[in-house]
């Protein structure tokens, strides 16, 4: 019995102290004012519970030796799409099953943590596929970023969210979107998203580029569908964020209520004040456009969403840097999944390049993010109390913001993901 109980309290010992380590880096970055400084971390249970100098000099906790390295909050973003083969274009996802589709979600989460997004919104998918990947995730089955997701996004009849013009036999209903037609289906809908576990609710409020036969200038879902959908959501305490590039879309949308606007590419003064004067954040993908201009036609991106892409990456562009000198609340959203999961970082330099100051760009991606999210209590930051989602880079970002596309080191929750050495191998 003696022996028992020494050897119960061994084990205990043992567990509490693997529990525990400090990381030794160069300096860190702290995000709300960009001052540079040099201290250790400690970090009990997935929490930092200590920032002090030294703290690694005469201990017996595990320390893990940075000191190549500038420490910053783990990476947020906003707006990607996990699940499926992001090779997939035009209708060709439509041969592709839930579980082929899930499988890959697998991959991209993994891509996407080790590249330093621990935390991501996932907007769209099919049959609760990334419900089920958040919870894998959590339950720590697979390796992959925090995850708020959407569960299917509500599109209209003939929305950016629906398969326009296949064979009128092919008129069936598919697990990627609901399709609502009135304030009561958009009320059902997400009810049943909630139901099935999802996060929050994503909606199509104009045509987009990447759907066929949809004029990303057209409102889509009237106002009284948006209010139904804000207020439904909101009355169960979940955010809604709403895809729309058109004006008539983003001022209805911002008017209902809703917490993000996604793309928001032809807001003009009186939309950025009216997201102003509503708290709205803007959700602006501004490298995609490169990529699909670029690389697209040779992944099978159709015409007619290249000739749309020509025309809306420039204006929404140039509405991100009006947006921006306004002072609007600005997230960071990419819209990962049309370009690999793991390159999220690529848009930092063009959020740089379009009038955001380095320590702007990262304050979107970590502390602003963290305010949509709801969760800029615990998480976007290096303070004692807040969870350890941190990231190591090899110089201070505000001096080259591209460092941030290569990461160094990537904890989330207290544990490491990826250190230098592991992506030298
Ligand atoms: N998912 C969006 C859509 O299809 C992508 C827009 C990409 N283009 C851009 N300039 N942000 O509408």
């Amino acid at each position: 019995m003696k022996n028992l109980i020494f050897n119960f309290s061994l084990f205990i010992c043992l567990s509490l102290s693997s529990n525990e380590l400090i990381l030794s880096p160069k300096n860190i970055l702290d995000v709300n004012n960009g001052e540079i400084y040099t201290a250790d971390i400690l970090i009990k249970d997935g929490v930092i519970k200590k920032i002090g100098k030294n703290l690694s000099s005469n201990t017996n906790i595990e320390v893990i030796n940075l000191r190549n390295m500038t420490l910053i909050p783990g990476l947020m973003d906003a707006h990607v799409h996990l699940i499926g083969n992001n090779e997939l274009n035009g209708y060709e996802s439509l041969a592709e099953s839930t579980q082929m589709a899930t499988l890959y979600g697998v991959k991209n989460a993994k891509n996407t943590l080790m590249a330093g997004f621990t935390t991501v919104r996932n907007v769209g998918a099919g049959e609760f596929a990334d419900v089920a990947l958040r919870d894998a995730i959590n339950n720590g089955i697979i390796d992959g970023p925090n995850m708020f997701v959407s569960g299917p996004a509500l599109s209209i009849t003939g929305g950016h969210g629906d398969n326009n013009l296949l064979p009128y036999s092919h008129n069936h209903d598919h697990g990627d979107h609901y399709i609502v037609d009135s304030p009561w289906e958009a009320r059902k809908a997400v009810r049943l998203n909630r139901k099935f576990g999802a996060d929050l609710i994503k909606f199509t409020a104009t045509g987009g580029v990447m759907s066929k036969n949809t004029d990303v200038n057209a409102r889509q879902f009237t106002s009284q569908e948006m209010i139904s959908i804000v207020d439904e959501a909101h009355s169960h305490g979940m955010k809604v964020a709403a895809h729309a590039h058109g004006l008539e879309g983003i001022i209805t949308a911002i008017k209902a209520g809703v917490d993000s606007i996604e793309h928001a590419s032809y807001i003009n003064e009186e939309g950025i004040k009216l997201a102003i004067e509503n708290g709205t954040y803007l959700s602006m993908d501004i490298y995609v456009s490169d990529y699909i201009l670029g690389e697209g036609a040779k992944k099978g991106i159709l015409e007619e969403s290249l000739a749309k892409e020509r025309i809306v990456g420039k204006i929404q562009r140039e509405n991100f840097k009006l947006a921006q000198s306004k002072g609007v609340l600005m997230v960071f959203g990419t819209d990962a999944g049309i370009f690999n999961h793991g390159d999220n970082a690529k848009q930092f330099k063009y959020m740089v390049r379009w009038g955001m100051t380095s320590l702007e760009a990262i304050q979107a991606a970590t502390i602003n993010t963290a305010k949509l999210f709801g969760i800029e209590e615990r998480v976007g930051k290096i303070e004692e109390g807040y969870q350890a989602d941190i990231v190591g880079v090899s110089a201070n970002p505000l001096d080259d913001i591209s460092v941030l596309e290569s990461t160094l080191f990537v904890m989330k929750k207290g544990k490491v993901y990826k250190k230098y050495s592991d992506s030298l191998k």
